[in-house]
């Protein structure tokens, strides 16, 4: 309850600063999917100095922010993969910390992290076939 109003506060926060600096209100997924790197930056910070409520706090953000609607930005099977890898592992570092548990909480979050890159490679993929695909079309010829 009390993260999830952490949650709001910080979302309100980013999106009126996003207001006020972006292009009325032009980068939305921007600025949404940008939380994930304040929470995971404060995750580092919580590890660095052994502070549990801060390494919890902050998964379990990362847990609410994956099941917003607004991180539903790639409709595939593989994105849907990975968003629930995502969750899966975002609860297992909000479980470590809860139990104290200084390594189990450094390898979850290692596990976020991999989770990170490869949902990013799967989405820049995504993101570079369409971008490929009016080229082929007008020069399109079928040999043989
Ligand atoms: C399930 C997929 C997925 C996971 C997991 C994921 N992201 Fe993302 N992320 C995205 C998508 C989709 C975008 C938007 C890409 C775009 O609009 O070009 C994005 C964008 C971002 C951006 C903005 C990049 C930019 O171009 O401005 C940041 C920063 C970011 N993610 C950080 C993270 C961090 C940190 C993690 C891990 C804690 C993470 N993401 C995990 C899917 C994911």
């Amino acid at each position: 309850m009390k993260s999830s109003i952490g949650l709001a506060l910080l979302m309100g926060l980013t999106l009126s600063l996003a207001t006020t600096v972006g292009e009325q209100g032009e980068e939305p997924v921007d600025t949404f999917m940008h939380a994930k790197l304040a929470f995971s930056q404060s995750i580092l910070e919580g590890l660095a100095v052994e502070d549990y409520d801060q390494i919890a706090k902050n998964a379990q953000s990362l847990t609410l922010l994956s099941e917003e609607a607004g991180w539903k930005v790639v409709q595939t099977a593989e994105y849907a993969h990975q968003s629930d890898l995502f969750r899966r592992n975002t609860r297992a570092l909000t479980e470590a910390a809860r139990k104290h548990n200084l390594d189990g909480s450094t390898l979850a979050f290692v596990q976020v992290t991999l989770n990170c890159v490869e949902c990013h490679k799967h989405v820049r993929g995504v993101q570079q076939a369409r971008l490929d695909l009016p080229h082929p079309l007008p020069s399109f010829k079928v040999t043989q």
